[in-house]
């Protein structure tokens, strides 16, 4: 590729800049004045570039052009809008392009991102147009089958629900659901996510629909006959999608996941950042103690039901208000217990503990003093830790058995919940 080429960044309906691509692999993200003029009415594109209620800081991160360029791939905050795994590999290889070269693949998936951005090459200046399928290797194809961008290692599909059926055949329409397909190396992965977000739920954390569904409620999905046969798919109602969906352009609700907060690689998604920078986050920037009274619920949670997948792109913030977020519905929730004898610790360091024997009420208390909270508030979050605690020991059976989990893997699961200290300590 010779040329200059800039796909336009919206957020809505609101243009916050451009992407550019140089011919030496560069990408470039440039922050629009008439953005940066719109000061505190201004929707957050991310926390990363936002300090609401400061909008001195805020523009002078916005002005910052340090972190808004990236060579192959994109800048953080883009990179964190694309798949890591087996779906990144397979839309690389059917647009024909390397799947490093961030750029190209962002302006084939553009219409279709996580959140309320959309890249186009829609009001770009001319000559900084990218021009879909023109230029050789790099031409996007559009008869490429999926069109859609979700983040995450699993194989996944961006699919909409028409009564009990699930569709890539969408037209000019979203997708609403994240439909994950059973796994090879995972016995009974969808059944153990269900059960597992079954689970949260009914110990209170806010948990969109998730449910399982029959292979044959599934309609025009590739490799279908590459999954397990006959095994149940997992279904989530997407939280970025609106009830009422009109068109390609609306029903997009904001959303940004902590490794864009934090302006981070998903490669750097575990040990970067700790549950203490989180905390101080929601409490800062978002939903304050409410936000974090619901952390604390899903960090005793994932201790006892032996989650330790809960990373920084595992959490995220919805902007319900466009100016101000709030930490967005669980997702991702799975017992890794049920398939891990080793190595059995919680994603991030917590109070500095990781393993799940090591995390004790202490630990909790530690985390609670250090981000500041008074001592009245720190009494209020201690107890919801051993309410939860005491929740999940009396519904996660439930769940496991109604979803169907397999006897060898609820025998895990239940050996977690039996040896771990935290357990113990909320009889
Ligand atoms: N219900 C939902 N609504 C909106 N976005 C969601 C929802 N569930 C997940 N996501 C987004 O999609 C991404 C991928 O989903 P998920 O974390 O379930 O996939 P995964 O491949 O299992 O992840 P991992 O790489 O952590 O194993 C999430 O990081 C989040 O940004
Ligand atoms: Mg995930």
């Amino acid at each position: 590729m010779s040329s200059v080429q800039s796909l336009e960044i919206r957020l809505g309906e609101v243009r916050v800049g451009y992407l550019t691509h140089y011919p030496d692999e560069k990408t470039i993200f440039s922050v629009d004045e008439a953005y940066i003029g719109m000061g505190s009415t201004r929707p957050v594109l991310s926390l990363s570039l936002s300090r609401p209620g400061d909008e001195a800081s805020t523009e002078a991160l916005l002005r910052d052009e340090r972190h808004k360029f990236a060579s192959v791939k994109a800048p953080p905050f883009f990179s964190n809008l694309l798949p890591e795994g087996g779906l990144r590999t397979r839309i690389a290889q059917s647009l024909k392009v390397h799947e490093e070269r961030e750029f190209l693949l962002l302006a084939a998936l553009g219409a279709d991102l996580p959140g309320a951005v959309t890249l186009n090459p829609g009001d770009t200046p001319e000559h900084l147009r990218f021009r879909r399928g023109a230029s050789g290797a790099a031409a996007v194809d559009e008869a490429a089958p999926l069109k859609f961008s979700l983040g995450g290692m699993q194989m996944k599909f961006s699919m909409l629900r028409q009564g009990e059926r699930y569709t890539l055949n969408m037209g000019t329409q979203l997708g609403n659901y994240i439909v994950k397909p059973p796994s090879r190396d995972f016995a009974a992965l969808p059944r153990v996510e269900a059960a597992t977000m079954e689970t949260a739920r009914a110990v209170g954390i806010e948990v969109p629909e998730a449910l399982l569904l029959p292979p044959e409620h599934i309609d025009a999905l590739p490799d279908m006959g590459a999954y397990p046969q006959g095994e149940a798919f997992y279904a989530i109602r997407r939280f970025d999608r609106s009830e009422h969906m009109e068109g390609s352009k609306g029903g997009r609700i904001h959303t940004e996941d902590f490794a864009q907060v934090f302006n981070l690689r998903p490669s750097q998604k575990y040990g970067r950042v700790n549950y203490e920078m989180i905390a101080q986050t929601l409490l800062r920037y978002a939903g304050g103690l409410s936000d974090l009274k619901e952390m604390a619920r899903r960090l005793a949670f994932n201790v006892l039901i032996g989650n330790g997948d809960a990373h920084i792109k595992n959490w995220s913030l919805i902007y319900d208000t466009p100016t101000r977020p709030r930490l967005a519905p669980a997702y991702d929730l799975v017992s890794t217990v049920a398939y891990t004898t080793h190595d059995t610790s919680i994603a991030l360091n917590m109070a500095g503990v990781k393993r799940f024997d090591a995390i004790t009420l202490d630990t909790f208390a530690t985390l609670f003093a250090r981000i500041g909270l008074h001592e009245r508030i720190q009494k209020d979050m201690m107890e919801e830790v051993r309410v939860t605690v005491q929740r999940v020991k009396g519904a996660w059976e439930n769940s496991f058995v109604a979803a169907g989990v397999p006897d060898d893997l609820i025998r895990k699961v239940e050996a977690h919940i039996r040896g771990i200290a935290l357990g113990r300590e909320c009889a």
